[in-house]
């Protein structure tokens, strides 16, 4: 008797003794309910209020919402602990209810202590609370699961950390932050509870806990393995959902967080952007320089230069005054280019008519005395929109207007909005901004004036054209960093927020909503409201065209509103590697399928192969878009030969491939299928793809595998026991048997590419210079033959622009047996037609292709690569049947 404490501080030693003296909870009253059951949890022992008060009563409700969507969640009776809002984050219907009978996913439970477990029919145990108490508390929630040994987990992010989580000793914390350098091991600027669970043949399921407050999920081994939440605050709200397949969780995910918005077709295009341009001249002179080099350049962006001193809403009246931004723009559209610039959430405390009209309607975060909450962002003393209020939308709609006016102001085609974690560089309790501010040189001094640029831009109006002896000037170097080690408010139980105290170089965690939310619940909301405001804005400002914001802080369910770019990565190769999993948990497992990291990275000087090899992965994002700081080397695409090539060849295999990234990505905004496909996806069976973190799908087709280190020319891939066609190699087959295949001889302006057999992509038949041009070309259908000679592939078409299509088509393609099918629906007047059809893997040439009604098609065979390619004219507005040699 004596030695069971021992072993049970042994056993659990992660716990903590005075956590394990938490009495837990007793059920009563349980009833069954419609679609589940609904319980009373009553604290089943003396409180151990170890990081606030436990909290008396709780009533449980289970629900099986769909056969494969159980909904649990664990609530004060009262319901006074704070709920993410709805208006946050509506909740899924459940409109398919299941019965214990129906569904995939059993819920068990013990009574006192009361404990839960979710399995599948056939037993399998998804996750299970048995082994340590339920603590509820007014500032802390805990609930363990154990787990399989060595269990591949994917989610929780955001992080920068392996795509398969570390399972031993590993923390991961939820607390939004400015995280300069993306550093591994922290919490980073999103928040992302939910986890996929692979299982290999077993299946895979996934659990999303619906919770903003600051959390840390620990997972290790040292009491067999677990899993466990450490919450400040808010429910237990879980979401267990079935799969069985690693996509299928991710579909299931997007009903619950809501299916990613549609992007605009020109949004896939190359986008430029960094910070530093001094002036309204050297952007017009990176965008001519693009065009001298011939790569394409669909759009520039500007970064917060063009404000003046950094204020929002304001341009620098003399490095980017309004009449020269205005000819950019008119230039740019008339090139059938688009323009982007930032907006931060931080208006500057000043008197001018964004702080104004902001303070007039009321909309400003408030200390306790009623006054203005004041932080330090890029213009000094700031105020901070609080998105809860009720005129907020309306403020930020008044200025979108104003300053964005396409016939007085500058008229962009899109958003970016950064800092709204909320950052703020003044540490808490932050008591003297405006000193901290002066301190600190924010604003930081703009370059000095020049009156044009230092080259003859031709082609611009004339006054973008140098005035005689123009000489250039290097820009100055902002500080990011605030003081740290200031006073701190702590919670009881402390989160592992890598800037320390929760208030830390962000809001006051005390500062009240307008309505009556408090920070230290909904900090981790701040970037997402702002997200879908800022969507609003632009929606009224030019309604019913979809509107792109790229945002860096997200929430679950952020991809219904807005985009994702990774923030301030550095121009390492780790980093480079980073940028494909920070990428595929964004768009495989988060739903905020348009992401992609600063190619060629941000912080620190890039290298001429690092960037080369760069911008042909980043290629290979969704969103894709060069961006660099302040201060560092210009890494634009034409600044060395070998890059400019590299990106040349690149953004040519891009656009060709624009129309299947283009279905892939309104695909899962249909049916949340993911656009980008860990190796896993695709092959769960396959042990060796669970820890994969440098090879993906782009699409389900298209398997990307770069190389990852300086100066190399070699990589060694994985290939699955599958048949692929290699890119490079004119399609030539290549046979995978589930082992590494080293590529040696991958110059630096190629990056590896196979198509999976059973594939059927549908190409342009050729790049071309913006993306309004591609879309005048015709198509190239390639079909890849899987192992059985099958393959499928699909085609969405429409304007490209509008959220309401009246017109789509949704053309699917099928091959089998030498017969190549399209059937479908064609409703869109795409003017142009399938002018090829490239079939790999023919073992001779074959004697003749009939095309119904096109007699006499002439093909070539290249008995090297086994390529047969058919001329045809096929139209897209009706089915159509084409007899090829089998494969
Ligand atoms: C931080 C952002 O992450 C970065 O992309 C941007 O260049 C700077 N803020 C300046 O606006």
């Amino acid at each position: 008797m004596l030695l069971l404490p021992v072993l049970l501080s042994l056993r659990l030693p992660t716990v903590g003794a005075a956590q394990q003296k938490c009495p837990g909870y007793a059920a009563r009253n349980i009833r069954q309910t419609t679609n589940g059951l609904a319980a009373d949890l009553h604290l089943a022992g003396t409180a151990c209020n170890i990081y606030g008060t436990d909290l008396p009563s709780l009533t449980l409700t289970v629900e099986y919402q769909s056969a494969t969507r159980l909904h649990v969640v664990i609530q004060d009776q009262n319901r006074t602990v704070y709920q993410v809002p709805e208006s946050v984050l509506p909740r899924p219907n459940a409109t398919d209810p299941a019965t214990a009978a129906t569904t995939q996913l059993q819920f068990n439970y013990t009574t006192n202590p009361f404990s839960f477990a979710v399995s599948r029919p056939n037993g399998e145990v998804l996750f299970n609370t048995s082994g340590s108490p339920m603590v509820f508390e007014s500032q802390y929630l805990r609930l363990r699961t154990s787990l399989p040994n060595h269990p591949n987990l994917y989610g929780l992010g955001e992080h920068s950390d392996h795509f398969r989580l570390n399972t031993s000793n590993y923390t991961r914390t939820f607390w939004s932050r400015d995280a300069y350098g993306i550093p591994q091991g922290t919490n980073l600027y999103g928040n992302h509870p939910v986890y996929v669970d692979h299982r290999g043949k077993n299946g895979t399921h996934g659990i999303l806990f619906l919770n903003s407050n600051g959390m840390d999920i620990k997972i290790n081994d040292t009491a067999g393995q677990y899993l466990e939440y450490n919450t400040l605050g808010g429910v237990f709200d879980f979401y267990f959902l079935a799969g069985p397949s690693p996509i299928e969780v991710s579909q299931q995910i997007s009903e619950v967080v809501g299916k990613p918005a549609m992007m605009a077709y020109w949004t896939f295009g190359f986008h430029q952007c960094r910070y530093g341009y001094r002036d309204v001249y050297q952007v017009a002179e990176v965008v001519y320089n693009y065009s001298q080099a011939n790569i394409p350049l669909e759009t520039m962006w500007t970064d917060i230069d063009y404000m003046d001193a950094r204020k929002v809403f304001t341009l620098d009246p003399q490095r980017f005054p309004l009449h020269k931004m205005r000819e950019l723009v008119s230039y740019l559209h008339a090139h059938q280019q688009h323009y982007i610039v930032m907006v931060d959430p931080a208006v500057a405390y000043q008197n001018y008519s964004a702080f104004n009209n902001g303070k007039n309607l009321d909309i400003f975060m408030k200390d306790a005395d009623g006054s203005i909450f004041q932080g330090v962002v890029w213009p000094g003393v700031t105020a901070f929109p609080d998105w809860f209020h009720p005129d907020t939308q309306k403020y930020w709609n008044d200025e979108f207007g104003s300053f964005f006016n396409p016939d007085t102001g500058l008229d962009i085609s899109a958003l970016w909005i950064d800092m709204n974690e909320a950052a703020n560089f003044c540490n808490y309790p932050c008591s003297d901004p405006s000193g901290y501010a002066a301190e600190n040189g924010f604003p930081p001094k703009p370059p000095p004036v020049r009156n044009g640029p230092a080259v003859t831009l031709e082609g611009f109006p004339a006054d973008f054209q140098p005035p005689t002896n123009a000489k250039r000037q290097a820009s100055p170097r902002a500080s990011m960093l605030g003081l740290p080690g200031r006073k701190l408010i702590n919670p009881p139980y402390t989160i592992r927020n890598a800037a320390g105290g929760l208030s830390n170089k962000t809001l006051g965690t005390d500062l009240v909503h307008y309505n009556g939310l408090v920070e230290y619940d909904t900090h981790n909301l701040y970037g997402t409201m702002m997200s879908s405001a800022s969507r609003q804005a632009l929606l009224h400002r030019r309604p019913g065209e979809r509107p792109l914001v790229i945002t860096r802080s997200t929430f679950l369910g952020a991809g219904a509103h807005v985009g994702h770019w990774t923030g301030d990565n550095v121009a390492s190769w780790e980093q480079y590697e980073i940028s494909m999993t920070d990428m595929l948990n964004f768009a495989s497992i988060f739903q905020v399928p348009m992401v992609g990291s600063d190619v060629c990275g941000f912080s620190q000087n890039t290298t001429e192969t690092l960037c080369a090899r760069w911008m042909m992965l980043g290629a290979f994002q969704s969103f894709y878009r060069n961006h660099n700081e302040l201060g560092n080397i210009g890494q634009e695409a034409y600044r060395w030969p070998m890059v400019a090539e590299a990106s040349r060849r690149a953004i040519d295999i891009r656009y060709r491939t624009l129309d299947y990234l283009y279905t892939a990505f309104y695909t899962q905004t249909q049916t949340g299928k993911p656009l980008m496909n860990p190796m896993l996806y695709i092959y769960p069976e396959d042990p060796k793809t669970f820890s994969i973190d440098a090879q993906y799908f782009y699409g389900d087709s298209l398997l990307v595998s770069p190389v990852i280190e300086e100066n190399k020319t070699a990589v060694d891939i994985y290939l699955p026991d599958d048949i692929f066609y290699d890119w490079n190699a004119g399609f030539a087959p290549v046979r995978g048997n589930a082992s590494l295949v080293t590529l040696s001889d991958v110059n630096f302006t190629t990056i590896p590419l196979h198509v999976r057999g059973g594939s059927i992509m549908p190409l342009r038949i050729e790049s071309a210079s913006t993306t309004t041009e591609l879309r005048k070309k015709g198509f190239h259908i390639l079909i890849a033959p899987g192992l059985d000679g099958k393959a499928n592939g699909s085609l969405y078409l429409d304007d490209g622009l509008m959220i309401k299509q009246p017109q789509t088509s949704l053309i699917n393609f099928a091959f089998n047996n030498g017969t190549f099918t399209m059937s479908g629906h064609y409703g869109y007047p795409a003017n142009v037609s399938i002018e090829r059809i490239s079939l790999c893997n023919i073992g001779s040439a074959p004697q003749r292709v009939t095309i119904t009604g096109q007699p006499n098609s002439t093909f070539i065979y290249d008995k090297d690569t086994r390529v047969v390619a058919v001329d045809t004219m096929i139209s897209l507005t009706q089915n159509a049947t084409v007899q090829l040699p089998a494969s």
